[in-house]
């Protein structure tokens, strides 16, 4: 440690800073990191009350007491709800301790970005250090932005936040990055819903190694950012090569055919009702590109009776977007900022039934939305919105 760090740690600087150290120490000591490395920006995890619970709300809360302030940018995943349309429908209880928790993080001055796609709201150099949470974009900023951050768990985050350093092991290593397996995909993956089965299925086998993908054909951003998401739901591997920029291949060879991606599918479409509750696209968070695309397709149609449709994206985008969000919202359809469908309280609105094209959702929403899913292309989950 340096000999300001080592002041930290001892205390000299409040005992906000001291905790946040203590938790950088212990993690680079179980990683036998040598150092703590300065990081361009932090992005912490577990907003949601939801997910949260009312545990950490009493640590949050004597932090931001003891005087604890981030020192580099740090943005916010999403929270349980949205101020506009979801807020209204929750009880006073849900809603207060939601923005107890979100009060914390704004006086510890961190920025309530609320979205999982930090990267549109600011775009991380290439080679930046980072100290991100929320796997979708551990895994999007590592891949295909070039940034290097673990995957950190919330706590971790907030305390590299307040830090502004991270200690050094893992992604932050050069020699840690070497894609070790070979993925050779023969499927044609015909769209964003397929990309995001091929990571569920990948993630499993993979565990934590890095593979190199060949075969991926119409690759685009928004795609990737699916295949990201489920690769991040189902394993623990930080990031995925694409076009082995570094040329290596590792030893071991996996392939995936079609019968992998369709079983994959399958299995996360527990729902058989073509009318579902609620139709989702937003996971993660769309992009400037998706609400265009949205907007152009759903224009002029009307949202079914009975079901919801909802579309969540960061404010930032949202406030970008205001005539395709109107265009959208002129259906019936609701643009969410803030919130995303797995993070917000869905069961108390009477959803049982979820419709999306993200892999991520339909893999979590049993559980954590206790809802019946349909795992779908962004064109069938227009169309089931829109069917009267
Ligand atoms: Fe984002 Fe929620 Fe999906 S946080 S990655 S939209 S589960």
């Amino acid at each position: 440690m340096t000999k300001e760090e080592e002041r930290i740690y001892d205390g000299e600087l409040g005992w906000a800073n001291q905790t946040c150290m203590k938790i950088l120490v212990r993690l680079g000591e179980l990683f036998e990191a040598e150092k703590l490395i300065p990081i361009s920006s932090a992005h912490v995890s577990g907003v949601s009350y939801k997910t949260l619970g009312d545990a950490p709300i009493e640590f949050l809360k004597a932090l931001a007491d003891a005087g604890g302030k981030a020192r580099v940018k740090t943005t916010l995943n999403p929270q349980s709800f949205d101020p506009e349309y979801l807020a209204k429908k929750l009880s006073k209880h849900l809603r207060d301790r939601q923005l107890t928790v979100l009060k914390q993080f704004e006086r510890m001055s961190l920025t309530p970005s609320l979205t999982c796609t930090p990267y549109y709201l600011a775009k991380p150099k290439r080679g930046a250090h980072l100290a991100w949470a929320e796997s979708s974009a551990v895994v999007y900023a590592n891949s295909l932005l070039g940034a290097w951050t673990n995957r950190e768990g919330g706590p971790s985050a907030l305390a590299a936040a307040i830090i502004g350093k991270t200690p050094e092991y893992g992604m932050h290593k050069p020699e840690n990055r070497k894609p070790v397996v070979l993925v050779r995909v023969e499927a044609q993956l015909l769209n964003e819903t397929e990309f995001g089965a091929l990571g569920i299925c990948l993630g499993k086998i993979l565990g934590n190694r890095i593979p190199v993908v060949s075969g991926l054909q119409g690759a685009s951003k928004d795609k990737l950012k699916q295949f990201s998401a489920a690769l991040g739901t189902t394993g623990m591997a930080s990031m995925f090569d694409y076009h082995s920029r570094s040329g290596d291949r590792g030893n071991e060879e996996i392939t995936v055919e079609t019968k992998e991606i369709r079983n994959t599918i399958e299995v996360l479409s527990t729902s058989s009702t073509s009318k579902p509750d609620l139709v989702f696209i937003g996971c993660p968070h769309c992009s400037l590109k998706e609400i265009r695309q949205i907007a152009k397709l759903v224009d002029g149609k009307r949202v079914g009776k009975g079901t919801e449709f909802w579309v969540c994206t960061s404010r930032y985008i949202k406030e970008n977007a205001r005539d395709y969000v109107t265009k959208i919202e002129n259906t019936g359809a609701h643009v969410l900022a803030d919130v995303c469908t797995v993070v917000s309280w869905t069961e108390t609105l009477c959803i049982n039934t979820i419709m999306t094209n993200s892999a991520k959702t339909a893999y979590y929403a049993p559980t954590l939305n206790k809802a019946e899913t349909t795992l779908a292309p962004l064109r069938e989950c227009i169309s089931a919105a829109f069917k009267g």
